[in-house]
C-alpha cells in the first residue's frame, strides 16, 4: 500500500488476457483521482464456492476477503455471458458475501460497466449484476449505465478512444467518487 488515502478495488468478469472488460477497468482506474490507490483483484484462483471450505478457509479466499476489506470501494467490468453474470465473477462475490470472511462488500459503493463486440453492450447481464449487488446490500451507483457494444472498435490497444464512452465513463467514475466520499 502507498500513503494513498482512498482504495478501490477493482473486479473483471472476465479471466481473458486481452480481456476488452479488463482494459475498460484499467481506463476506468485510471479516471479515478490522484490520491486514489487502485487494485485489480485477481480472482482467477479461487475454489468453487462450497460451503465446507469454510472450516478452513482457502489462502486465496483470504486474501481476496483481506484485500476486499481494505477497499472503500469497488469497480467491476463484466462481459455478458449467455445473458447474464460470468461465474467466475459470480463465485467471487459469493465468497466475499459471507460471514466467515467479514462480508468485506457489503454496504460499500460499487460502480459497474461492461464491453462486448455485440450490439448490447452487457445490458442482460448487468441487469442481473445489479439485483445480485442489492442482494448483497452494496451500494451500487445508479446512473450512468456504461455499456460499450462494439468495443473492439473503440478500444484500441486497451485504450478507450471512443469520446462519447470516455464522458460515460469519467461521470462514472465521478459519481463513484462521490459517493465514498459521502460514506465516509
Ligand atoms: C459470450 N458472449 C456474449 N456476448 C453477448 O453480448 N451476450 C451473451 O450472452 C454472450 N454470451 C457469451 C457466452 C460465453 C460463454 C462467451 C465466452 C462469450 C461474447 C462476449 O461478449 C465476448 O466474448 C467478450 O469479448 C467477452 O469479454 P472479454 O473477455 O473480452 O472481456
Amino acid at each position: 500500500m502507498t500513503n494513498k488515502s482512498l482504495h478501490i478495488v477493482g473486479f473483471c468478469g472476465s479471466l481473458r488476457k486481452d480481456s476488452l472488460n479488463k482494459a475498460l477497468l484499467i481506463q476506468a482506474s485510471q479516471l479515478l483521482p490522484d490520491h486514489y490507490q487502485f487494485t485489480f483483484a485477481d480472482i482467477s484462483q479461487l475454489p468453487h464456492y462450497n460451503q465446507d471450505l469454510e472450516e478452513d478457509l482457502p489462502v486465496s479466499v483470504q486474501e481476496i476477503a483481506q484485500l476486499a476489506q481494505s477497499a472503500d470501494a469497488f469497480l467491476i467490468s463484466s462481459p455478458e455471458y449467455n445473458y447474464s453474470v460470468p461465474g467466475v465473477l459470480k463465485n467471487a462475490l459469493d465468497w466475499l458475501s459471507r460471514p466467515f470472511v467479514g462480508a468485506p462488500l457489503a454496504t460499500k459503493p460499487v460502480a459497474i460497466m461492461g464491453a462486448t463486440p455485440g450490439l448490447f453492450g452487457t445490458a442482460r447481464a448487468q441487469v442481473h449484476l445489479r439485483d445480485i449487488l442489492f442482494g448483497m446490500n452494496m451500494a451500487p451507483i445508479r446512473r450512468p449505465e456504461v455499456l460499450i457494444p462494439q468495443a473492439p472498435s473503440k478500444l484500441d490497444n486497451g485504450v478507450l478512444t471512443d469520446e462519447t464512452s470516455r464522458q460515460f465513463l469519467k461521470q462514472l467514475v465521478d459519481n463513484l467518487v462521490s459517493a465514498v466520499e459521502r460514506h465516509q
